[in-house]
Protein backbone atom coordinates (compact mmCIF):
# COMPACT_ATOMS: atom_id res chain seq x y z
CA UNK A 1 0.00 0.00 0.00
CA UNK A 2 3.06 2.68 1.05
CA UNK A 3 4.72 1.29 -2.05
CA UNK A 4 2.16 1.88 -4.17
CA UNK A 5 1.63 5.47 -2.87
CA UNK A 6 5.56 6.32 -3.15
CA UNK A 7 5.24 4.88 -6.92
CA UNK A 8 2.41 7.39 -7.18
CA UNK A 9 4.38 10.58 -5.95
CA UNK A 10 7.56 9.81 -7.66
CA UNK A 11 5.42 9.18 -10.95
CA UNK A 12 3.39 12.49 -10.21
CA UNK A 13 6.65 14.38 -9.94
CA UNK A 14 8.24 12.63 -12.67
CA UNK A 15 5.92 13.13 -15.11
CA UNK A 16 4.52 16.52 -14.40
CA UNK A 17 8.48 18.01 -14.16
CA UNK A 18 9.11 16.23 -17.59
CA UNK A 19 5.59 17.44 -19.24
CA UNK A 20 6.51 21.55 -17.65
CA UNK A 21 9.81 21.05 -18.92
CA UNK A 22 8.53 19.72 -22.30
CA UNK A 23 6.50 23.09 -22.29
CA UNK A 24 8.09 25.83 -21.23
CA UNK A 25 12.19 24.09 -21.83
CA UNK A 26 14.68 26.17 -19.90
CA UNK A 27 12.62 28.48 -18.22
CA UNK A 28 11.05 25.71 -16.25
CA UNK A 29 14.67 24.02 -15.41
CA UNK A 30 15.52 27.93 -14.21
CA UNK A 31 13.24 27.49 -11.45
CA UNK A 32 14.89 25.17 -10.32
CA UNK A 33 18.44 27.25 -10.37
CA UNK A 34 19.26 27.09 -6.12
CA UNK A 35 21.51 26.04 -3.61
CA UNK A 36 25.64 25.97 -3.65
CA UNK A 37 27.12 26.56 -7.11
CA UNK A 38 29.85 23.95 -6.14
CA UNK A 39 27.21 21.48 -4.75
CA UNK A 40 25.76 18.50 -6.71
CA UNK A 41 22.23 19.32 -6.93
CA UNK A 42 22.61 22.85 -8.63
CA UNK A 43 25.83 21.34 -10.53
CA UNK A 44 23.19 19.13 -12.42
CA UNK A 45 20.61 21.95 -12.97
CA UNK A 46 23.42 23.95 -14.65
CA UNK A 47 24.49 21.20 -17.05
CA UNK A 48 21.27 20.74 -18.02
CA UNK A 49 21.09 24.47 -19.34
CA UNK A 50 23.91 23.91 -21.22
CA UNK A 51 21.93 21.05 -23.41
CA UNK A 52 20.53 22.47 -26.50
CA UNK A 53 17.02 23.26 -26.01
CA UNK A 54 15.46 20.31 -28.50
CA UNK A 55 17.68 17.70 -26.61
CA UNK A 56 16.48 18.99 -23.04
CA UNK A 57 13.09 18.84 -24.18
CA UNK A 58 13.72 14.99 -26.18
CA UNK A 59 14.79 14.25 -22.14
CA UNK A 60 11.64 15.76 -20.83
CA UNK A 61 9.00 13.72 -23.01
CA UNK A 62 11.08 10.50 -22.02
CA UNK A 63 11.21 11.82 -18.30
CA UNK A 64 7.32 11.95 -18.73
CA UNK A 65 6.59 8.78 -20.64
CA UNK A 66 8.70 7.23 -17.54
CA UNK A 67 6.70 9.33 -15.21
CA UNK A 68 3.14 8.20 -16.81
CA UNK A 69 4.65 4.39 -17.13
CA UNK A 70 5.36 4.36 -12.70
CA UNK A 71 1.83 6.33 -12.11
CA UNK A 72 0.24 3.51 -14.33
CA UNK A 73 1.21 1.21 -12.08
CA UNK A 74 -0.43 2.90 -9.48
CA UNK A 75 -3.56 4.55 -10.83
CA UNK A 76 -5.32 7.35 -8.17
CA UNK A 77 -8.89 7.73 -7.39
CA UNK A 78 -10.26 11.29 -7.51
CA UNK A 79 -10.02 11.48 -3.66
CA UNK A 80 -6.28 10.01 -3.40
CA UNK A 81 -5.67 12.41 -6.59
CA UNK A 82 -6.38 15.40 -4.42
CA UNK A 83 -5.22 14.65 -1.24
CA UNK A 84 -1.97 14.78 -2.75
CA UNK A 85 -2.88 17.68 -4.86
CA UNK A 86 -4.53 19.76 -2.19
CA UNK A 87 -1.20 21.46 -0.94
CA UNK A 88 -0.23 21.79 -4.62
CA UNK A 89 -3.62 22.99 -5.95
CA UNK A 90 -2.65 26.95 -5.44
CA UNK A 91 0.45 26.80 -7.35
CA UNK A 92 -0.60 24.81 -10.68
CA UNK A 93 -3.93 25.98 -11.01
CA UNK A 94 -2.87 29.18 -12.44
CA UNK A 95 -1.52 26.60 -14.92
CA UNK A 96 -4.65 26.20 -16.63
CA UNK A 97 -6.48 29.00 -15.60
CA UNK A 98 -4.24 32.37 -16.81
CA UNK A 99 -1.66 30.46 -19.04
CA UNK A 100 -3.48 27.68 -21.08
CA UNK A 101 -7.06 28.77 -21.02
CA UNK A 102 -7.13 32.33 -20.17
CA UNK A 103 -10.00 33.61 -22.59
CA UNK A 104 -11.59 30.54 -21.82
CA UNK A 105 -11.88 31.66 -18.20
CA UNK A 106 -12.20 35.42 -18.91
CA UNK A 107 -15.31 34.49 -21.12
CA UNK A 108 -16.54 32.41 -17.98
CA UNK A 109 -16.42 35.61 -15.98
CA UNK A 110 -18.40 37.42 -17.77
CA UNK A 111 -21.10 34.53 -17.98
CA UNK A 112 -21.41 34.03 -14.96
CA UNK A 113 -21.49 37.49 -14.14
CA UNK A 114 -24.22 38.46 -16.59
CA UNK A 115 -26.32 35.20 -15.36
CA UNK A 116 -26.75 36.26 -11.65
CA UNK A 117 -29.08 38.34 -10.54
CA UNK A 118 -27.96 40.70 -7.38
CA UNK A 119 -28.80 38.36 -3.97
CA UNK A 120 -28.79 35.19 -6.21
CA UNK A 121 -28.43 31.83 -4.70
CA UNK A 122 -25.16 30.16 -6.17
CA UNK A 123 -24.20 26.27 -5.72
CA UNK A 124 -21.14 25.16 -7.22
CA UNK A 125 -20.40 21.52 -8.29
CA UNK A 126 -16.97 20.67 -7.19
CA UNK A 127 -15.74 23.98 -5.81
CA UNK A 128 -12.18 22.51 -5.05
CA UNK A 129 -10.88 25.24 -2.98
CA UNK A 130 -13.32 27.68 -4.15
CA UNK A 131 -12.05 29.22 -7.69
CA UNK A 132 -15.14 30.18 -8.89
CA UNK A 133 -16.07 32.08 -5.15
CA UNK A 134 -12.98 33.80 -6.15
CA UNK A 135 -14.41 35.07 -9.34
CA UNK A 136 -17.40 35.72 -7.73
CA UNK A 137 -16.08 37.91 -4.93
CA UNK A 138 -13.32 39.97 -7.22
CA UNK A 139 -16.60 40.24 -10.53
CA UNK A 140 -18.17 41.96 -7.48
CA UNK A 141 -21.06 40.22 -8.21
CA UNK A 142 -23.58 40.77 -5.66
CA UNK A 143 -24.40 37.21 -4.48
CA UNK A 144 -26.92 36.15 -1.59
CA UNK A 145 -25.33 32.29 -0.91
CA UNK A 146 -23.00 30.09 -2.71
CA UNK A 147 -22.83 26.59 -1.54
CA UNK A 148 -19.66 24.55 -2.65
CA UNK A 149 -19.75 21.14 -3.02
CA UNK A 150 -16.64 19.06 -3.44
CA UNK A 151 -15.52 15.18 -3.00
CA UNK A 152 -12.18 15.71 -1.23
CA UNK A 153 -11.92 16.90 2.54
CA UNK A 154 -8.63 18.40 1.93
CA UNK A 155 -9.69 20.85 -0.96
CA UNK A 156 -12.61 21.77 1.29
CA UNK A 157 -10.32 22.28 4.08
CA UNK A 158 -8.43 24.80 1.97
CA UNK A 159 -11.40 26.07 0.85
CA UNK A 160 -13.09 26.70 4.14
CA UNK A 161 -9.92 28.37 5.49
CA UNK A 162 -9.43 30.90 3.03
CA UNK A 163 -13.23 32.10 3.18
CA UNK A 164 -13.23 31.52 7.16
CA UNK A 165 -15.69 34.05 8.50
CA UNK A 166 -17.64 34.84 5.37
CA UNK A 167 -21.62 34.03 6.74
CA UNK A 168 -23.53 33.33 3.34
CA UNK A 169 -20.52 30.75 2.10
CA UNK A 170 -21.17 26.92 2.93
CA UNK A 171 -18.75 23.84 1.97
CA UNK A 172 -20.00 20.49 2.06
CA UNK A 173 -18.62 17.26 1.64
CA UNK A 174 -19.94 15.10 -0.90
CA UNK A 175 -19.94 12.68 -4.25
CA UNK A 176 -21.45 13.85 -7.00
CA UNK A 177 -22.04 10.49 -8.05
CA UNK A 178 -23.58 9.24 -4.97
CA UNK A 179 -25.26 11.91 -3.14
CA UNK A 180 -28.04 14.15 -2.94
CA UNK A 181 -27.08 17.64 -3.75
CA UNK A 182 -27.56 20.41 -1.25
CA UNK A 183 -31.07 21.30 -0.50
CA UNK A 184 -32.67 24.31 -1.81
CA UNK A 185 -33.32 25.96 -5.18
CA UNK A 186 -30.28 27.78 -6.80
CA UNK A 187 -30.13 30.50 -9.28
CA UNK A 188 -26.80 29.38 -10.59
CA UNK A 189 -25.43 26.36 -10.59
CA UNK A 190 -21.99 26.37 -11.95
CA UNK A 191 -19.18 23.85 -12.37
CA UNK A 192 -15.44 24.11 -13.15
CA UNK A 193 -13.10 21.59 -14.70
CA UNK A 194 -14.95 18.69 -12.39
CA UNK A 195 -16.97 16.51 -15.11
CA UNK A 196 -13.85 14.79 -16.27
CA UNK A 197 -13.96 13.28 -13.34
CA UNK A 198 -17.47 11.99 -13.37
CA UNK A 199 -18.71 8.58 -15.19
CA UNK A 200 -22.20 9.75 -15.85
CA UNK A 201 -21.85 13.22 -16.39
CA UNK A 202 -25.77 13.39 -17.43
CA UNK A 203 -27.21 11.96 -14.14
CA UNK A 204 -25.44 15.02 -12.33
CA UNK A 205 -26.35 17.64 -15.06
CA UNK A 206 -30.27 16.27 -14.99
CA UNK A 207 -30.37 15.84 -10.58
CA UNK A 208 -28.70 19.85 -11.04
CA UNK A 209 -31.55 20.48 -12.90
CA UNK A 210 -33.91 19.58 -10.51
CA UNK A 211 -32.32 22.17 -8.05
CA UNK A 212 -32.25 25.05 -10.67
CA UNK A 213 -34.96 27.68 -10.11
CA UNK A 214 -37.09 28.82 -13.18
CA UNK A 215 -35.43 31.16 -15.09
CA UNK A 216 -31.88 30.20 -13.56
CA UNK A 217 -28.25 28.94 -15.29
CA UNK A 218 -26.13 26.14 -15.65
CA UNK A 219 -22.60 27.54 -16.50
CA UNK A 220 -19.86 24.57 -16.70
CA UNK A 221 -16.80 23.98 -17.65
CA UNK A 222 -14.69 20.98 -19.19
CA UNK A 223 -12.85 19.16 -21.86
CA UNK A 224 -14.24 17.33 -24.62
CA UNK A 225 -12.90 14.47 -26.63
CA UNK A 226 -12.63 15.69 -30.70
CA UNK A 227 -11.16 13.70 -33.12
CA UNK A 228 -7.92 15.57 -33.19
CA UNK A 229 -4.41 13.90 -32.33
CA UNK A 230 -3.92 15.80 -29.51
CA UNK A 231 -7.46 14.46 -28.02
CA UNK A 232 -6.62 11.42 -28.46
CA UNK A 233 -3.18 11.61 -27.05
CA UNK A 234 -4.87 13.36 -23.94
CA UNK A 235 -7.75 10.95 -23.68
CA UNK A 236 -4.37 7.85 -22.62
CA UNK A 237 -3.15 10.78 -20.15
CA UNK A 238 -6.57 11.14 -18.69
CA UNK A 239 -7.09 7.96 -17.13
CA UNK A 240 -3.51 8.23 -14.99
CA UNK A 241 -5.50 11.07 -13.13
CA UNK A 242 -8.77 9.31 -12.68
CA UNK A 243 -10.37 11.44 -15.85
CA UNK A 244 -11.62 11.34 -19.02
CA UNK A 245 -12.39 13.19 -22.06
CA UNK A 246 -16.52 13.58 -22.28
CA UNK A 247 -18.10 12.80 -25.56
CA UNK A 248 -19.65 15.16 -27.75
CA UNK A 249 -23.26 13.04 -27.79
CA UNK A 250 -22.89 13.22 -23.87
CA UNK A 251 -22.64 17.41 -24.09
CA UNK A 252 -25.19 17.02 -26.65
CA UNK A 253 -28.16 15.04 -24.32
CA UNK A 254 -27.71 17.96 -21.95
CA UNK A 255 -30.94 19.58 -20.98
CA UNK A 256 -32.02 23.45 -21.78
CA UNK A 257 -28.56 24.37 -23.26
CA UNK A 258 -28.45 27.88 -24.63
CA UNK A 259 -25.15 27.99 -25.56
CA UNK A 260 -22.01 26.31 -26.22
CA UNK A 261 -18.09 27.97 -26.83
CA UNK A 262 -15.10 26.10 -27.42
CA UNK A 263 -11.65 26.95 -26.60
CA UNK A 264 -8.14 25.12 -28.03
CA UNK A 265 -5.29 24.57 -25.59
CA UNK A 266 -2.51 22.08 -24.71
CA UNK A 267 -5.52 19.97 -22.76
CA UNK A 268 -7.39 19.76 -25.19
CA UNK A 269 -10.59 21.41 -26.55
CA UNK A 270 -12.49 23.03 -23.51
CA UNK A 271 -16.30 24.04 -23.61
CA UNK A 272 -18.09 26.40 -21.81
CA UNK A 273 -21.91 25.21 -21.61
CA UNK A 274 -24.66 27.43 -20.48
CA UNK A 275 -27.56 25.31 -20.15
CA UNK A 276 -31.23 28.27 -19.05
CA UNK A 277 -34.18 26.96 -17.14
CA UNK A 278 -37.26 28.27 -18.85
CA UNK A 279 -39.14 30.45 -16.24
CA UNK A 280 -42.44 28.71 -16.23
C1 LIG B 1 -9.58 20.17 -11.09
S1 LIG B 1 -10.43 20.35 -9.57
C2 LIG B 1 -11.44 21.76 -9.95
C3 LIG B 1 -11.80 22.54 -8.72
C4 LIG B 1 -12.52 23.87 -8.99
N1 LIG B 1 -13.80 23.67 -9.59
C5 LIG B 1 -11.65 24.77 -9.84
O1 LIG B 1 -12.07 25.14 -10.94
O2 LIG B 1 -10.55 25.14 -9.39
C6 LIG B 1 -11.61 19.02 -9.60
C7 LIG B 1 -12.41 18.93 -8.31
O3 LIG B 1 -13.48 18.01 -8.52
C8 LIG B 1 -13.67 17.28 -7.34
N2 LIG B 1 -14.39 16.03 -7.65
C9 LIG B 1 -13.99 15.02 -8.44
N3 LIG B 1 -14.91 14.04 -8.46
C10 LIG B 1 -15.93 14.45 -7.66
C11 LIG B 1 -17.17 13.87 -7.26
N4 LIG B 1 -17.55 12.66 -7.69
N5 LIG B 1 -17.96 14.57 -6.40
C12 LIG B 1 -17.57 15.79 -5.94
N6 LIG B 1 -16.42 16.39 -6.30
C13 LIG B 1 -15.60 15.74 -7.14
C14 LIG B 1 -12.26 17.04 -6.84
O4 LIG B 1 -12.22 16.68 -5.47
C15 LIG B 1 -11.61 18.39 -7.13
O5 LIG B 1 -11.67 19.27 -6.05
Amino acid sequence: MLNKQILRIIGVFIFFDGLFTLIFGKKFVRLFRFGQHSGLYRRAIEGLLTWPSWALRAGAAVEAVVGMALIRKAPMDAQSLYRFFARYYAFIDPGWRDWFYRRAHSTYDLEIASRLSPGGDVLDLGCGQGANLSRLLDLNVPFGSYTGVDLSPEMLAEARKKFKGQSNVHFQHLDLEKDPLPEGQFDLITSTWVFEHLEDPKQVVDKSWERLKPGGAMVLLFIISTDTFISRLISRIYPFFSARLIREDELQAFPGIQSIERFFGPLGELVLVTLSKPIE
